[in-house]
């Protein structure tokens, strides 16, 4: 068996066995397969698809491509959680330390961003001095102690899952229902959670465009959950619109810290809500969804997820005193507003393209060592739905560069829809699976 034929076999859509799938993974993670040759088998993928059998066969070889995390030690049900992936998607720096000040442990290893998304690893890196590199054995000290731990995805827990998942990004390989059930199930599984919440993302914004394939995906998730012993739920979300009022990595992480001192907006709200009540059912915590919603309430209201959400940002070497005061973070250079020149409704927002614009401020990547720009990013003024004049304001485009600043700002103009007649809104919760 040698990697030219494996690609081969899936360039020439056939189905590949066990043994040529675990060759790829143990291959590509250990460096005797190119990156190119990964490229090119990843792309095969994309373009062919996968069967079912195949999905899984990749999911279980990437889960075992490294260590399974034992989480047994912390005598507790973990319930961990995990987005698809969205525009202005800061869910989890809200939602993990609300549910962990409710006493629901939360072991979280996150993702950087993927194609035109962001990802918490990246927000989480935007306050000074927090590091999300910690050792597995500090990770789960900190749960124990903390009852929350957020980190990056370390090179013991699904390696292969890191390296293609890099790699994707920087293909344009990234909307694929295989390569995302897998990369997600395959970090779940080795990451040690009993239980699972997913926050399946449907529209512009997010990888699946519409529902029917978001439910294709969350079916297959659920499968593989099932296979393993890992009950999972999965909430689809409209992603539509990007999610809140800030794109960009230090944007969102303000716009986090604001909703959990109880200035939330309301979408960000009904996502946090959703996936925190079955995160804490799924726990053990509390069998009724709404009464655990207003649980999660109550501690938002309170300052108790606030506080939680400092104990874990100082107890992973992060400065406290920026999230106290968030005037500290560092400002991109040049920061305007984008003025209406019309007069309605807005009738839509397209999430891919604020998440691409996003991107070309500096937000994102285009190569996989590519750095990022914390500061750089967009504030939205309005949402879909919202009444507008000519002469206020749009949004702000956060830039470290004038040229930039000027095509963003045209490009941003026309991004925003606005339509003489109000548009009927669309539900953030689609459906729970
Ligand atoms: N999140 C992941 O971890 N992987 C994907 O492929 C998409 C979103």
């Amino acid at each position: 068996m040698n990697i030219l034929e494996i690609i081969a076999k899936k360039r020439d859509k056939k189905q590949l066995n066990r043994e040529e799938i675990d060759f790829f993974i143990k291959g590509y993670t250990c460096g005797k397969i190119a990156d190119y040759q990964a490229a090119s088998f990843i792309m095969a993928i994309f373009l062919n698809g996968m069967t079912e059998e195949e999905i899984t066969n990749l999911t279980l070889a990437m889960a075992n491509s490294g260590e399974i995390l034992d989480l047994s030690s912390l005598n507790k049900i973990i319930v961990d959680k995990h987005s698809t992936g969205g525009v202005g998607d800061k869910v989890s720096l809200i939602l993990l330390p609300l549910v962990a000040s409710l006493g629901v442990p939360v072991a979280k290893m996150s993702g950087r961003g993927l194609g035109f998304t962001g990802g918490t690893v990246d927000k989480l890196e935007s306050i000074p001095g927090y590091k999300t590199d910690i050792e597995i054995n500090d990770f789960i000290n900190n749960v124990r102690k903390h009852g929350i731990s957020m980190i990056s995805q370390t090179m013991d827990l699904a390696p292969a899952d890191k390296k293609i998942y890099n790699l994707r990004s920087s293909i344009s390989c990234v909307e694929s229902m295989p390569l995302i059930a897998s990369s997600i199930m395959s970090k779940k599984i080795a990451s040690g959670a009993e239980k699972i919440v997913l926050d399946v993302t449907v529209g512009s914004g997010a990888f699946m465009k519409n529902q029917s394939d978001a439910e294709i995906l969350a079916n297959e998730m659920i499968k593989i959950g099932k296979l393993v012993n890992r009950e999972t739920i999965c909430i689809l979300t409209n992603m539509n619109e990007p999610l809140g009022y800030a794109v960009g990595n230090t944007l969102e992480v303000i716009e986090a810290i604001n909703a959990l001192r109880g200035e939330i907006s309301e979408d960000v709200k009904e996502v946090v809500l959703e996936l925190g009540a079955y995160m804490i059912k799924l726990a053990g915590l509390g069998d009724n969804i709404e009464n655990n919603k207003n649980k999660m309430i109550k501690n938002l209201e309170n300052g108790e997820a606030y506080k939680k959400f400092l104990e874990l940002v100082e107890n992973q070497g992060g400065d406290i005193s920026y999230i106290e005061n968030t005037e500290k973070f560092e400002k991109a250079k040049y920061i305007e507003q984008v003025i209406s020149n019309k007069k309605g409704f807005i009738s839509s927002i397209d999430a891919e393209k604020i998440g691409k614009l996003a991107c070309y401020l500096g937000a994102g990547r285009i190569k996989k060592e590519d750095s990022i720009q914390n500061e750089v990013g967009i504030i939205l003024n309005k949402k879909v739905g919202d009444k507008i004049e000519i002469g206020e304001v749009l949004g702000v485009i956060h830039s470290n560069s004038n040229g930039k600043m000027i095509e963003a700002k045209k490009e941003f103009l026309d991004i925003v829809k606005i339509s003489k007649e109000n548009t009927k809104k669309v539900n953030t919760i689609l459906k729970i699976m």
